[in-house]
């Protein structure tokens, strides 16, 4: 059997039994016999099973001081400080019984952007450890552990709420909600690291995360692909705020070819850590924002769909369209889930630059072409991008076209574009196509990271040509676009400040 098809039943192999269907409909497994109405048993933790370490700057990857609930000297040992923030960081499933490698890199991170803070890891790596369906059952009982554990330690303390972040991955994730959801008061803030899909699909509010369990409930989805019921990272929204990286489905970086290099070089016993690329990336998606926040703060963009988006029409942040992903990710709290959007680098920094390109294609001759690819260059005040490649699915004579570009650098504000049509090396065409060319007279630019909307016009003459395989039309910053700008900064002081239109109304 040669690698690659090794590779692929290793991964289905992953796969199916990550998703084997859930089969417990035994209530009493999950619950015992204990009434849910009643918060007493919110008190008796003669049942935790799960162990809440309280981690240090000094060994982040290490648990060595167990914070035990009902045992108050417990929270003096660990040096609990009651002044500052804590963060409950919650695992998911677990093949191998031990914490996976983000674990100190997530509770670095923390401790790196909030240095006094008190970072927890709670540790059910017994019950993550078993086939997944019983796993996933059991993040019931673990959340009813987090909730009995919580409500203890902030009453013995009279700490405030508003100081408690939960941060589940994956099971982790559906464990936090339900702990959110038991506890007497509201949690602040859960974030949901690329909640698991199987079994909580379709699952109900109460046995998933939800935005129910707590005051804000933030989601970041990597690997929602396949059908729902298949899907490692679950596809719904589960938040307040869900946001889908890259469509949401499969992270950069993260393709077969980069992973079967991975395998050749490290071996087959990586193979869980290798398929789980796109489902980890949420929680480096989340590290990279506590400690790239000064200069790379990715933002996300209101959408409703990936497709929507990839054409570029989403980069508007008026009315909390946009938002910061992430730790400082503003607070938008809508009745329905708001689904956002963005691209990425392959690697940390993740952040990218968004721009919404808008053109229009004359020509004499009626074509109707699909697939083209194109090559943009976008020069700016502190630097340049070239040669982006892009796909356009359809160019037709006279139609606008309106598509996504991203750039890893920060070229600052816009003042040339080039384009350029590539020959599609898979067709030898005719000389026919050498007569056919497509001209352009302006182009539109809208910068999402910045706002500003630029709009470009052929740098000589009143058009700009565009041939298959040719030289690439040049664009440059049009005059009439200020005057464009004056005009609505004018047309709107107009809207807004008189009284007569309103009434008009
Ligand atoms: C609940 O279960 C425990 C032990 O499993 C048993 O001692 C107790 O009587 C049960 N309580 C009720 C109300 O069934
Ligand atoms: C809980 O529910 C049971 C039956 O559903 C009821 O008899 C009991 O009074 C309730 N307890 C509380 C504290 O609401
Ligand atoms: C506890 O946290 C507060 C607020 O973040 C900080 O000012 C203080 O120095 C911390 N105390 C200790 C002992 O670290
Ligand atoms: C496209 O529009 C231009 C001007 O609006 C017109 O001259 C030209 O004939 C049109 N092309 C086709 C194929 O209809």
């Amino acid at each position: 059997m040669g690698k690659g098809k090794l590779f692929i039943l290793a991964v289905w192999i992953y796969i199916e039994t990550f998703c084997t269907v859930f089969s417990f409909t035994d209530e009493e497994f999950i619950f015992g016999n204990s009434t849910i109405n009643s918060t007493d048993w919110l008190t008796d933790f003669s049942d935790i099973e799960s162990k809440f370490a309280l981690r240090t700057v000094e060994v982040p990857d290490d648990d060595l001081c167990y914070i035990e609930p009902g045992q108050a000297e417990s929270i003096i040992a660990c040096e609990f400080n009651v002044t500052a923030k804590t963060f409950v960081i919650i695992h998911g499933w677990t093949v191998t019984g031990m914490y996976e490698s983000w674990v100190p890199k997530l509770v670095n991170a923390l401790y790196e952007r909030e240095p006094t803070a008190n970072v927890i890891v709670v540790d059910w790596l017994h019950r993550a450890q078993q086939h997944y369906p019983t796993s996933a059952a059991y993040t019931k009982l673990v959340g009813r552990d987090v909730a009995k554990f919580v409500t203890w330690l902030l009453d013995v303390l009279d700490y405030p709420w508003d100081n408690l972040h939960l941060l589940g991955y994956s099971l982790g994730a559906h464990v936090a909600g339900i702990a959110g959801l038991l506890t007497n008061s509201k949690v602040n803030r859960i974030t949901g690291l690329d909640p698991a899909g199987p079994t909580f699909e379709y699952a109900d509010a109460q046995s998933s995360l939800s935005p129910d369990d707590a005051n804000f409930v933030d989601v970041l989805h990597t690997n929602t692909r396949g059908s729902p019921d298949r899907s490692i990272g679950i596809q719904r929204p589960v938040g307040h705020v869900d946001i889908y990286p890259n469509g949401g489905t499969f992270q950069p970086g993260c393709d077969l070819q980069k992973t079967m290099k991975m395998i050749v070089s490290s071996g087959l016993a990586n193979m869980d850590q290798l398929v789980k690329c796109s489902h980890e990336r949420s929680i480096h998606l989340f590290i990279d924002s506590l400690v790239n926040a000064q200069d790379h703060q990715s933002m996300a963009y209101r959408c409703n769909n990936k497709e929507s988006f990839d054409k570029g029409v989403c980069l508007s942040c008026r009315k909390n369209r946009c938002n910061k992903l992430g730790y400082e990710i503003n607070r938008v709290r809508s009745r329905r889930s708001t689904k956002m959007y963005l691209k990425t680098r392959e690697m940390m920094p993740y952040k990218v630059f968004h721009y919404q390109v808008k053109v229009h294609f004359f020509s004499k001759d009626a074509l109707s072409l699909t697939e083209q690819p194109i090559r943009v260059s976008l020069y700016g005040t502190h630097g340049e991008k070239e040669d982006i490649t892009h796909v356009l699915p359809e160019l037709k004579t006279n139609s606008t076209v309106s598509f996504l570009l991203t750039t890893d650098v920060d070229i600052g504000e816009l003042l040339m574009v080039k384009m350029g049509w590539d020959k599609d090396s898979y067709f030898g065409w005719s000389d026919w196509w050498r007569s056919s060319n497509f001209h352009i007279r302006r182009l539109r630019v809208k910068a999402g990271e910045t706002q500003a909307r630029v709009i470009f016009r052929a740098k000589e003459g009143e058009f700009a040509y565009l041939s298959r395989g040719g030289e690439p039309a040049v664009f440059v910053k049009s005059k009439e676009d200020q005057a464009t700008r004056k005009q609505e900064r004018l047309h709107k002081r107009k809207m807004h400040g008189s009284s007569f239109k309103k009434e008009t109304v």
